[in-house]
């Protein structure tokens, strides 16, 4: 597609004004055209471009339509891009998941025949585990915006604003056709305590039900906590879609290690390794320590050391979070290691032997008694 200068110069102009509602309207206009000659691919790439990039709304000064908190003018809602990285879930999980999004996707089929629910999802399980990003994939799955809502910053402003805050990020949302994400949705439990009055508790919840209850059957609403025990059920009830996403199981680690650190070159042994060792790591630890290895390796200049990963392992689920070391295992971390790795009875002598990159005699030699110098 030759493009017209014309249209060229348009497109500077708009974007050295900041100018991004004319920005996105030209790009896709372009996409149309570059779908119309056939070209596909870079009609769907400049869709999501605009999709994902389009969303500076501080730098363009959009800002002022986004509601604020009275009295600290900070948003109440804010445009997140999509995200970037793929979301590992077990089987359970991603049904639920597909099933949502087909049901979101397929509400007017439903709704003709009085089978639609509410398109509200619940997302629940410890830090880290990935809550956030499944709601991003379901916006950038319904190609929508991806509306963030923190409760807890809703909910520390003024005394007495808090149930206003809630209705307009209610009043504010549905008419952008975006999946609204309400994160921290334990924040209006936590109002129990002593600093404020029960009544003051209710109005919050009702408030929240409110706002639910007013959206329109299109809306998708997205909801996460940490602490679904102190949810207030009239809330839960609220949500007819459920994933709860606990610490990964084995096959979703090896998924996490093959990603996050082998870059998913087939490394599967050692990925299957690490997996069976780092029970208990949320998806978000894995990516820490895989990304600390991979920077002391490429700032080294060495290869991957996966001693120090599987050290950093072994001393996070021990409870004291750790990052890999940056210089490679000596000989007396690797024998303390292999120590703890054959008490834990996770791994046999060979998949230790791999992990520390030593031969077999080596992690017999390491795993002899103190003093014991016989061989065999
Ligand atoms: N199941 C997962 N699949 C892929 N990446 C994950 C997963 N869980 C966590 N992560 C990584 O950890 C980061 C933090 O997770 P996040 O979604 O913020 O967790 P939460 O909202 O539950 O606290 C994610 O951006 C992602 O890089
Ligand atoms: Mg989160």
């Amino acid at each position: 597609m030759p493009i017209d200068p014309k249209d060229l110069i348009e497109l500077i102009d708009a974007a050295l004004a900041a100018d991004y509602t004319r920005v996105r309207r030209m790009a896709t206009g372009a996409a149309r055209t570059l779908e119309k000659d056939g070209a596909v691919d870079a009609a769907t790439e400049l869709r999501a471009l605009v999709r994902k990039r389009g969303v500076p709304l501080r730098a363009s000064g959009y800002m002022e339509s986004l509601p604020v908190d009275a009295k600290s003018r900070l948003p109440l809602v804010e445009e997140q891009p999509w995200p970037g990285n793929p979301l590992f879930l077990n089987e359970e999980a991603a049904r639920t998941f597909q099933d949502f999004l087909g049901d979101v996707e397929n509400i007017d089929k439903l709704s003709s025949k009085g089978l639609a629910s509410r398109l509200a999802l619940m997302l629940s399980g410890p830090p880290g585990t990935g809550k956030t990003l499944l709601a991003g994939h379901v916006a950038a799955r319904l190609n929508r915006p991806f509306y963030v809502v923190r409760l807890d910053s809703v909910i520390s402003s003024l005394l007495g604003d808090t149930a206003k805050n809630i209705r307009t990020v209610f009043d504010y949302v549905p008419s952008k056709n975006a999946v609204l994400f309400l994160d921290e949705m334990d924040a209006v439990a936590k109002l129990r305590d002593d600093r404020h009055e029960l009544g003051e508790l209710k109005r919050v919840v009702n408030t929240v039900i409110q706002g639910l209850d007013s959206l329109d059957e299109h809306a998708v609403v997205v909801g996460a906590t940490n602490h679904p025990q102190l949810l207030d059920s009239a809330i839960w009830r609220r949500f007819p879609y459920k994933i709860e996403l606990k610490t990964p199981e084995t096959e979703v680690r090896a998924d996490l290690w093959r990603y996050f650190l082998f870059e998913d070159k087939d490394d599967d042994a050692r990925a299957e390794d690490l997996a069976v060792i780092s029970d208990g790591l949320s998806g978000a630890d894995i990516e820490t320590v895989a990304l600390t290895a991979r920077r002391h390796a490429l700032l080294d200049n060495r290869e991957l050391d996966l001693g120090t990963v599987a050290l950093a392992i072994m001393n996070t689920r021990a409870g004291r979070t750790s990052m890999p070391q940056k210089e490679p295992l000596e000989s007396d971390q690797k024998r303390q290691l292999a120590i703890a790795l054959k008490d834990k009875g996770e791994l046999t002598v060979t998949n230790i032997a791999r992990l520390l990159n030593v031969t077999r005699q080596s992690v017999y030699l390491y795993l002899k008694p103190e003093g014991d110098t016989s061989h065999g």
